[in-house]
């Protein structure tokens, strides 16, 4: 029984779970586990390999010997893969989509588990994805569901990528969006769903510094291990 204190931030892919979950951690001095990080790295790597997308056989044939590392950085994570940084790569659209597709094989989920787990340190850990508070850290002390509208969600993506000089339209990123939420809440294995004592927070009307405060807010209680 670990009394290690963890804070999980499930949601949807652009609800600010990133963000805000960086910001509480800094806040706290707790650790990091952006999970998503996790994922896309075993996508980098199988799409690195040629690995097929639709086969867990070769899936998990590419990422079973995958050596990556997650360290902290001011911006997240930086992640390396066999020694080499592939932070920028992680960050792209055909990285998160290609991570959506390995993340609903439950031999790939089963392998990145006790990664996860490990970031598990004292003084405490923020975790963010779409299972921790559900399967990850079914014992975490505070469980958060950050959702937001699809279409708040889609606009604050094309902020994001216009600041990076990439235009889109914002019909095309409804449609990934659209498609990315619905893999992700209908896989058979630990689909995104609200734990049933998550605190659940819409953020589509609210900035990050309003999700961090009411965060804050109700945790107290579960800064210091008991
Ligand atoms: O949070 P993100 O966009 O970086 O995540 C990329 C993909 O990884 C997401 O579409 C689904 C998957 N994922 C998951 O299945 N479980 C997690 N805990 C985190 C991410």
């Amino acid at each position: 029984m670990d009394d290690t204190p963890v804070i999980t931030i499930d949601g949807p892919s652009g609800a600010g779970k990133g963000t805000v979950a960086q910001k509480l951690a800094l806040t706290l001095g707790f650790h990091l586990l952006d999970s998503g990080a996790v994922y896309r790295a075993a996508a980098l790597q199988a799409l690195n390999c040629g690995a097929d997308l639709n086969s867990e056989k070769s899936v998990m044939a590419a990422i079973s010997d995958m050596d990556a590392t997650f360290q902290p950085h001011p911006d997240g994570v930086q992640v390396m893969l066999g020694g080499i940084d592939v932070t920028p790569q992680l960050r792209l659209e055909t990285t998160g989509n290609a991570a959506s597709k390995v993340a609903v094989m439950a031999r790939v989920r089963e392998s990145v588990l006790d990664e996860q787990r490990s970031f598990r340190q004292p003084p405490g850990l923020v975790a963010d994805g779409r299972d921790m508070g559900t399967v990850v850290f079914p014992d975490a002390r505070l469980k958060v569901f950050l959702s937001a509208s699809v279409e708040v969600r889609a606009l604050r993506r094309a902020k994001q990528l216009k600041d990076k000089g990439i235009e889109v339209t914002i019909e095309s990123l409804l449609q990934e969006i659209g498609a990315r939420d619905d893999r992700d809440s209908t896989r058979e294995h630990s689909p995104l769903v609200a734990a049933p004592d998550a605190f659940i927070i819409d953020s589509s009307d609210l900035s990050i510094s309003d999700v961090v405060t009411q965060i804050l807010a109700v945790i107290p209680q579960v800064t210091v291990a008991e």
